[in-house]
């Protein structure tokens, strides 16, 4: 029977805070370490914390080569992809293998300890090797997620500045074949950065001009390193294992950078206490055990939950290209069945999406391996929770977290004590986060239940959080611990609230970020890329509640050449072209779902652009305060313009 949140739990959490260095300590036997570490957390130039200070470990041997020797012959990553019909196995052994043959290529390309490789793939099993290959040699990688075109793409080489880029011919999405070349050719033309080499895996699905002196196929150079034998490089734990960009405020995005040992830590005791807590009975291991994670290699879920986490607990993973309803919507639950998943991740639009389907799918597999569904990235609204909770019979665990995290802030972790999930909430703060809600405007705690506040963690963070912002402390102080008056505080950028039981429920961003299936967007970066259009002056992107996506974007523009916009084919013409822009900039899950025309936009007298005013309206609620507004007709305008469609 699953009670609120119990004393064992609490005290658990309570020796987190209070007594640091020891719980972290004892968490970091659950991974190895070439050489031990001088000190635990070392907060003396807070808020940069170095975590297991001088200890020496690598990623790449605690997700691969420390299983060989008892679990050689158990897979460890299972590729399927529905879009070209492939399903395979790779063992343990054979997962070091290929990994290996990636390293020896990256380091016949030059690539070394420290330099940068950028990722740009579809969902395949070399884009895991890869990202374990950089690992292995104490390269830094970062993935630029597939759906990103050559703006976005581009933006990210300069600030990376990789000295190799991996990259595939194409990705599929709905049997629709999506060339990456000509994006990445793109992308390397705009940027100010290029890099040396270019490896290309070709999958046969697009073809590729490939160019002389940069541009390598994967295959023959594998070929070339068939039995190389490359050895972990050992590295310092505070070594960066990879940065990961993500959208904030402004319309540059910030590279998310993350150490080695912490990480490592992070994810093995999460692995443990969160996502593998056994149904009941004493704790044992995951490992044997099958984890299915259906986010992409692109975003932070696919990092920690596809690749490190599930691997680092020596489980098999399930790595999926492809949607959850083709061929049908049975596909994740015949994955489940087959591979005996026992722990499942996904996002609640999925489940939105598969909950518009037949029910039959649902019932068509045996789920009995499987222990709990978990759910991260967005808002878990109840009816979704309530239907999926009842269709599979299983526990539903909501989780929430950030890029920035790299694993859960606030859930239940059923492995230290059962404890029952509430409708709406991602549960309680985990071990090692001392999470608060405060005022904005006055830096206080906000300590009467259920009272809206920011939602912020009391430093020191605890490991496996972000290092700092890629080649950029100042921004990394400034952007999240400098915001809110009178405190130095990690600011989450959301709303929320805590009730008497000490259950978190998050209320949704308090800056201009937007989250739209599940993928997290800046509405300013949206708003520089429809900028760019030669018709647009001026333009507003605000996020709208949506019942499948959770939220979408939509684009509010003020014209440059209004005449001939008067009749609708025009309107359209230009809404379409607009969407174009943002297509082949920024990539198709940045394109606003509508692009209204207005005559002005609602702005403050200092001219602020009033995006909340313009959110409240699309929504039908009530804008709120608009004593500043500047001209209190332009609001009328964005209520024409949605009315009038
Ligand atoms: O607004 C919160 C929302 O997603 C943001 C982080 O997105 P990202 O960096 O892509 O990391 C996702 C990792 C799972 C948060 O600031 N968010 C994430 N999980 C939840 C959530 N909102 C509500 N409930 C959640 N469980």
């Amino acid at each position: 029977m699953r009670t609120p949140i119990g004393t064992a739990y609490r005290e658990f959490h309570r020796r987190s805070l209070e007594d640091r260095d020891a719980f972290w300590a004892e968490q970091a036997r659950l991974v190895d370490w070439h050489a031990p570490f001088a000190s635990v957390c070392d907060a003396s130039r807070s808020p940069f914390l170095n975590w297991f200070a001088g200890g020496m470990t690598n990623l790449c041997h605690n997700a691969v080569d420390r299983h060989l020797a008892a679990r050689g012959a158990q897979p460890a990553l299972i590729h399927v992809s529905t879009e070209t019909g492939s399903e395979r196995t790779w063992t343990y052994t054979e997962l070091h293998a290929e990994v290996q043959r990636m390293a020896a290529v990256l380091l016949a390309l030059g690539v070394g300890q420290g330099d940068r490789v950028l990722i740009y793939m579809p969902m395949i099993p070399e884009a895991a090797f890869a990202m374990l290959a950089c690992a292995r040699i104490g390269a830094i990688h970062s993935v630029v997620f597939g759906g990103f075109a050559s703006v976005s793409l581009a933006n990210r080489i300069d600030d990376a500045e990789p000295k190799v880029v991996v990259s595939a011919d194409a990705g599929s999405r709905a049997g629709k074949v999506l060339a990456y070349k000509p994006l990445l050719d793109e992308a390397i033309a705009r940027a100010a950065h290029k890099p040396a080499r270019v490896l290309l895996v070709d999958r046969g699905l697009a073809p590729m001009t490939m160019v002389a002196g940069r541009d390598e196929l994967h295959a023959a150079w594998r070929e070339q390193h068939l039995e190389t034998v490359v050895p972990c490089t050992w590295v310092d734990s505070t070594h960066p294992s990879y940065t990961l960009y993500t959208s904030g405020t402004t319309g540059r995005p910030k590279g998310v950078q993350r150490d080695t040992g912490g990480y490592a830590v992070a994810l093995a005791a999460s692995m443990k206490h969160i996502f593998c807590a056994p149904q009941e009975g004493a704790q044992r291991s995951p490992a044997g055990e099958t984890f299915f994670s259906t986010s992409d290699i692109g975003w932070v879920v696919g990092h920690s939950y596809i690749v490190y986490g599930p691997l680092i607990a020596g489980m098999a993973t399930i790595m999926y290209e492809g949607l959850p309803i083709r061929p049908d919507a049975a596909i994740w639950w015949r994955l489940v069945e087959q591979y005996k998943v026992t722990a499942m991740f996904t996002a609640p639009t999925a489940i939105r999406v598969l909950k518009k389907q037949d029910p039959k799918f649902l019932r068509q597999h045996d789920l009995s391996s499987l222990r709990a569904l978990f759910l991260a990235g967005e808002p878990l609204d109840e009816p979704t929770a309530t239907w999926i909770g009842e269709a599979i019979g299983k526990p539903i665990i909501d989780n929430y977290w950030q890029t920035e995290s790299g694993w859960p802030i606030l859930t239940i972790a059923n492995g230290i004590e059962q404890a029952a999930s509430k409708l709406g909430s991602p549960g309680v703060p985990m071990y090692g986060y001392d999470v608060k809600i405060i005022d904005e405007s006055t830096g206080r705690d906000i300590e009467t239940p259920n009272t809206k506040g920011v939602v912020v963690i009391e430093g020191p963070t605890p490991p496996g959080f972000m290092q700092t912002v890629w080649r950029d402390d100042a921004r990394f102080v400034e952007t999240y611990w400098k915001s809110i008056p009178g405190r130095t505080v990690y600011n989450t950028f959301d709303w929320g609230i805590r009730d008497a039981d000490g259950y978190f429920f998050i209320l949704g961003r308090t800056d201009d970020v937007i989250n739209v299936a599940g993928h997290r967007l800046g509405t300013r970066e949206i708003e520089e890329s429809i900028s760019s259009h030669p018709n647009v002056a001026e333009v507003a992107v605000v996020g709208v509640g949506d019942a499948l996506k959770g939220q979408v974007a939509m684009a509010f523009v003020v014209a440059r050449d209004a005449s001939a916009l008067g009749e609708a084919p025009a309107r359209l013409r230009l809404e379409g072209d607009i969407m174009k822009t943002v297509d082949t900039q920024l990539g198709a899950l940045a394109r606003p779902s509508r692009v209204f025309f207005v005559n002005a936009l609602p702005k403050t007298r200092s001219g602020k652009l009033l995006r909340r005013a313009i959110q409240a309206i699309c929504e039908h609620r009530d804008p709120g305060d608009l004593t500043t507004i500047e001209d209190p007709t332009a609001l009328q305008g964005v209520r024409d313009a949605i009315g009038a469609t």
